[in-house]
This record gives C-alpha cells, sequence and structure tokens, in this order.
C-alpha cells in the first residue's frame, strides 16, 4: 500500500475502514507527561510533515498533496518568506528526509526571531518508510544539527517500555508468513500488551532511560 493509500485509508468513511479503525489496538507507548508543550503559537505556525492529521492552527506542509494539507512541498526547500513562522513542530520527519542539515537550515530561515522550533526523532525504532527511512538520532545528533538555535528543553517523549513494545511486535510479525497473519499479530499483540506502556510512567523518570529511549524531543528558539 503507498503512503498515500494509507493516509487516505486514515480519513476515509468506508465501513471496512472504520471497522479497521475500530479494531486498531491502543498506541504501544505513552507520551513523557514531563515533556513540556506551552510555548506559544504566534499568528503563522509551520507544522512539517502533517498528512493524515488536522493541526489547527498551523500551516500544515507535506510532500503529499492530500486533504488536510496546505502546502505540498519539500521541506528541504520551504516556499515560504524569511523570519514568518512564531513556531515550527518537525515531529518525526527528519528521519524521512535525505538532508536533515537542509531542512534545519529552512526552519533556522522561515522562524521568526524568538520563535520556537519543537523537534522529536526517534531513536531506538523500527524501520518505517514515509516514504524513505533514511536515519535515526540521539539528542545530541539533534542539537548539532542547529547550532544557531538555544536549547531551551529536551528530553525523551517516549521511553523504553515503548521501544521494547514495537520491537517485539515487529519481531513476532517477522515470523510469521501471511500478510492476514500479521494484520492478526498486530491486533491481538496490541491490545495484549499495551497496558504495559504505562511502565515508562517510571521508568521515564530514569537517568538511563535513555539507554534504550524511543524517541527524544528537543524545544530549541531562535535568538531574538
Ligand atoms: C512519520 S510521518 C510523521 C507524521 C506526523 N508528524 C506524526 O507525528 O504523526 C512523516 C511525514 O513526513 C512527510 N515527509 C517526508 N519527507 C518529507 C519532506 N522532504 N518534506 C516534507 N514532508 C516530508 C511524510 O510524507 C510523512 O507524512
Amino acid at each position: 500500500m503507498s503512503l498515500e493509500q494509507l493516509y487516505r485509508r486514515r480519513l476515509s468513511r468506508n465501513w471496512r475502514d472504520r471497522l479497521a479503525r475500530l479494531l486498531e489496538p491502543p498506541a504501544p507507548f505513552i507520551m513523557n507527561p514531563a515533556e513540556p508543550k506551552n510555548f506559544p503559537l504566534g499568528r503563522w505556525n509551520l507544522y512539517l510533515g502533517g498528512a493524515g492529521r488536522t493541526v489547527a492552527g498551523y500551516v500544515n506542509l507535506d510532500l503529499l498533496a492530500i486533504p488536510g494539507v496546505d502546502v505540498a512541498a519539500d521541506a528541504q526547500q520551504l516556499p515560504f518568506p524569511s523570519a514568518l513562522f512564531a513556531r515550527v513542530e518537525c515531529d518525526a520527519v527528519l528521519e524521512h528526509v535525505r538532508c536533515p542539515d537542509l531542512v534545519m537550515r529552512e526552519i533556522e530561515r522561515v522562524l521568526a526571531p524568538g520563535g520556537y522550533l519543537h523537534l522529536v526523532t526517534p531513536f531506538c525504532h523500527p524501520f518505517h518508510e514515509y516514504p524513505r527511512d533514511y536515519r535515526r538520532f540521539t539528542p545530541d545528533g539533534l542539537k548539532s544539527l542547529a547550532p544557531n538555535l538555544t536549547v531551551i528543553a529536551e528530553g525523551w517523549r517516549t521511553g523504553p517500555t515503548a521501544t521494547l513494545l514495537v520491537f517485539t511486535i515487529e519481531y513476532a510479525k517477522l515470523l510469521l508468513p501471511w500478510r492476514a497473519w500479521r494484520v492478526a499479530a498486530h491486533g491481538i499483540l496490541g491490545w495484549l500488551l499495551f497496558p504495559l506502556r504505562y511502565l515508562d510512567l517510571l521508568l521515564l523518570r530514569s537517568p538511563r532511560a535513555h539507554r534504550i529511549g524511543n524517541h527524544c524531543y528537543l524545544w530549541l528558539q531562535k535568538p531574538g
């Protein structure tokens, strides 16, 4: 299935797709409650890679021109004037672009002085192509991409249990030869294992959580 078909399915009203959404297990992760979220939005805010989502208050830019996307473009070459956006959200996108340095330079350019950038990237996470998958990041690796921005918060969004659960489910699917079985395993294991995700409420407090953390985040600010 292509990425476009996948996103269209998520929005589809067809009864089969609705039923599939109903049976879909809860996510095998919880968000770290300590991650700050309350940095101000401005008049113009940019959400990178928001296909398949509704992102109220943001200009939604993605490669794919599908409903919900306001601007179809490549984040490596943003079609906006400099210093326009008060906030840029870049969640699980940098691992999918060929040149993250270019994207970061473009984000820096379009951020207004004093504006905020929220970066989220996977560290221990299975291969997933949207539409390609080039790399993984550590917090230090992310910081090295943004030497001109000030780090104002950093940490782990999803923790060690999330890592364990997503890999366990992928591993089980690897053992199954037929797609229908893999879909069933995804559903059954997803429903059985998801309560374990709450262990991360404890583990995310450990100073060693980063050793097998799932996704890390940075909040950065452009000097103003
Ligand atoms: C893993 S999804 C993340 C979606 C969303 N941020 C979320 O957390 O659910 C990555 C998204 O980035 C988009 N993307 C990949 N490369 C891109 C690029 N060069 N420019 C703009 N968007 C891109 C993909 O089309 C996809 O919708």
